[in-house]
């Protein structure tokens, strides 16, 4: 059997990166960029820091930015539509997951208009195009979509968020710069910064891991464990180690799959709006103890690269505990919330849980979680 690894043709990173944007706009001969970019950092000076860069290099583009935070349907058509109006020829998404995940859903479209449903694109779908040409600049450190080759929509009639799988998305350019995430307030640095946490974690003991995703998320554990407190503080160390972490996270996990942390995120995403990053951190201890026992010696490798001393010489018990309980002090040092009690409404459960169990990430994880086992969960998290 073979493995495969799909990553950037090119990506910067560091202080400054984005100034390389010109260079690439300029070397790929592009001529107009569509900027899918969020409301908010719109309005709050984040995408203009990039487009400063696009207006010194004489770079004509239009923005977009009617894109909610768990992107819908709507968000992906109407952007449709306005990148045919615009005259563009390749687009730059500069956001956390939302706008960056609306724009490989837009650039898909206009490359296969036969998907123009979007809800069609749901798990592997066989595009025949490569996507229009995206060049990413993430401004959260957790989702690393500019790496990944997936993409997450809300169907808002049906309630349910969707994963859609395919290396036709990939941006070709990704520009990870830690200026880009400095402005973020404490709670969205630590939400997402989990969200890359989880990314690891489930990345390293999923199905399908090997050697190579072994190698990324074990490095991503290590430096996203000792980068988060400090990038919550907002110090340049900790920015830069988040905004490195999560990108070598996603590296693996694009390639792998993820597990059901990330079904059971995406049930209270479409139900509540819950931050992604925030229902992934609250659900990850106790995901971790439900799969322990399927997991061999994997969560001694977790507790080491998270700062644990003295794993080797540890029991099976003793260093699955300590991985679950390194987890659970970071989620606690960053101020995620214990439980789900302010969040799920007991009437919701059977869906949530049904809704978990059919999602795209469920087949990953490296226990079999059945509806009732997700139920469960959940219960024991009110
Ligand atoms: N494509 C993938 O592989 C992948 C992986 C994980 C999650 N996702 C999806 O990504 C979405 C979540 O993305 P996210 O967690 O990055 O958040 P987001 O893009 O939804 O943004 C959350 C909030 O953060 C604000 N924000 C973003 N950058 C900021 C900055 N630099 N300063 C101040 N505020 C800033 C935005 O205005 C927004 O209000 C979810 O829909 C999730 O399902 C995708
Ligand atoms: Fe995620």
């Amino acid at each position: 059997m073979s493995n495969r690894l799909v990553l950037n043709e090119t990506s910067y990173h560091g202080k400054g990166a984005i100034q390389e944007i010109a260079g690439e706009v300029k070397r790929r001969g592009f001529k107009k960029a569509f900027v899918c970019s969020g409301p908010t950092i719109f309005k709050h000076g984040v995408t203009k820091k990039v487009t400063d860069v696009l207006d010194q290099a004489g770079c004509a583009y239009e923005v977009y930015t009617n894109i909610k935070e768990n992107p819908t349907i709507e968000n992906v058509q109407n952007g449709v539509e306005e990148y045919k109006k615009s005259g563009a020829d390749f687009i730059i998404a500069i956001g956390g997951g939302s706008p960056m995940d609306t724009a490989k859903a837009i650039g898909i479209i206009i490359n296969n208009p036969e998907f123009a449903d979007v809800r069609s694109l749901e798990g592997v779908a066989p595009t025949k195009n490569p996507c229009v040409p995206i060049i990413a600049v993430p401004t959260t450190a957790g989702t690393a979509a500019e790496v990944t080759i997936n993409y997450v929509i809300t169907d808002v009639e049906k309630k349910r968020k969707f994963v859609c799988v395919d290396t036709h998305d990939i941006p070709v350019v990704a520009v990870v710069d830690p200026d880009m995430m400095s402005s973020m307030p404490k709670g969205l640095t630590a939400a997402t910064g989990m969200d890359a946490l989880t990314h690891a974690i489930e990345g390293y003991i999923t199905k399908a891991a090997w050697e190579i995703t072994d190698m990324l998320h074990l490095k991503a554990i290590e430096i996203i464990s000792s980068s988060l407190r400090g990038a919550v503080e907002n110090t340049p160390e900790g920015r830069e180690g988040m905004a490195l972490g999560q990108y070598i996270a996603g590296m693996g996990f694009s390639n792998v799959g993820l597990g059901i942390v990330h079904s059971m995120a995406h049930a209270l995403g479409a139900v509540y709006d819950t931050p992604h990053g925030v229902a992934n951190a609250i659900l990850l201890p106790t995901v971790m103890e439900y799969n322990a026992d399927a997991t061999g010696e994997k969560y001694r490798d977790i507790a080491k690269a998270m700062g644990v001393e003295g794993t080797e010489t540890m029991s099976q018990e003793e260093y699955r505990k300590a991985a679950v309980d390194a987890v659970r002090k970071l989620a606690a040092d960053v101020g995620i919330p214990k439980d789900l009690k302010a969040i799920v409404k007991e009437e919701d459960i059977r869906f949530l849980s049904e809704s978990a169990a059919a999602d795209a990430c469920a087949p990953g994880n490296p226990k079999e979680a059945t509806v009732d086992d997700i139920e469960k969960l959940y219960r024991s998290l009110l």
